[in-house]
């Protein structure tokens, strides 16, 4: 087995641990993170459900960045939509064709995955663009926000030439990728392109749980977006001051 062969499969098992491991930590401590004052953002849904109903209408259309800042909304939801579209599309080089409705699925998003790859590029470059020229995003702007830009123009810049210019193996790829849960190493393809993306994708593996990309799971715990607004209805009591609570 080739040297690049065994250097990818370790990197990829380190990076698939790191990931999990360190998202699942992040989650648990989100979830039990003390909430200790009622903080919903006015006007708020009154019931659980309709807060719910908010938390989706953020992750779907990204709905308090509409009401704040048109065209950062614009650029962002280009960039989310195509790496929607594009991850959908990938699920082939993991899956075989014998999952039913969901291949059927993976097979009829093809298409348009490819060419949401320059929707996801054009809302990276404008993303990129709007930090380093307006003033006021420059002077927030820290330089792991830049390097996390760069990095996955990284992957989509080697991505888009892989499917349109210099194609690699997929097949060789797929029994690669399937051979790593099976523990069964197949050899990895190596042409450059390749094994520039699946570098990146590791190395956005092993940063995501330590960077500002815990905005994915983050979102599900904000307490201003998923908290309602029954305050008059029930007394909030966060968990410490439950017990003085009691004493009164
Ligand atoms: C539940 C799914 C997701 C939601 C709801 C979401 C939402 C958002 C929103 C609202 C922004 C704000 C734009 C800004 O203020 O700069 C943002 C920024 C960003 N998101 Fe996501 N996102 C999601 C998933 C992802 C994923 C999977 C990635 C990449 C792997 C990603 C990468 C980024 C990056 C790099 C930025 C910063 C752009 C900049 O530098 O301005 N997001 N996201
Ligand atoms: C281990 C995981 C991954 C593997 C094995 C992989 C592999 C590939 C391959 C082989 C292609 C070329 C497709 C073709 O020739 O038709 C490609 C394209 C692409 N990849 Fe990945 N990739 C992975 C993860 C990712 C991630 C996480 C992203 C985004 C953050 C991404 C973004 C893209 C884009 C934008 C393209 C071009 C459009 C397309 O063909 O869908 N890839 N990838």
């Amino acid at each position: 087995m080739s040297f690049v062969t065994i250097a990818y499969a370790a990197l990829f098992y380190v990076a698939t641990v790191v990931f999990s491991v360190g998202l699942l930590n992040k989650v648990l401590q989100f979830a039990s993170a003390p909430a200790p004052l009622k903080i919903p953002t006015m006007p708020a849904p009154l019931t659980r459900i309709g807060a719910a109903g908010r938390v989706t209408r953020e992750v779907v259309l990204f709905e308090s960045l509409f009401r704040s800042d048109k065209w950062l909304w614009i650029f962002a939801v280009l960039f989310h939509m195509g790496l929607l579209l594009v991850l959908l599309r990938h699920a082939r080089y993991f899956l075989s064709p014998v999952w039913g409705v969901v291949w059927d699925a993976v097979v009829l998003i093809q298409p348009f995955g490819a060419y949401a790859a320059f929707a996801m590029l054009a809302g990276l470059l404008l993303l990129l663009v709007r930090r380093v020229v307006l003033a006021r995003p420059r002077y927030i702007t820290n330089p792991s926000d830049i390097l996390l830009l760069i990095l996955l123009l990284g992957i989509a810049l080697s991505g888009i030439f892989m499917t349109f210019t210099v194609h690699t193996d997929i097949i060789a790829l797929k029994q690669f990728f399937v051979s790593l849960f099976t523990f069964s190493f197949q050899e990895l393809p190596t042409d450059f392109l390749l094994l520039v993306h699946l570098f990146c994708v590791a190395v956005l593996m092993i940063v995501f749980p330590f960077s500002k990309l815990l905005h994915v799971p983050g979102v599900f715990f904000s307490p201003t977006r998923a908290q309602c607004d029954n305050a008059r209805e029930k007394r909030h009591v966060a968990a410490w001051a439950a017990s003085m609570d009691a004493e009164r």
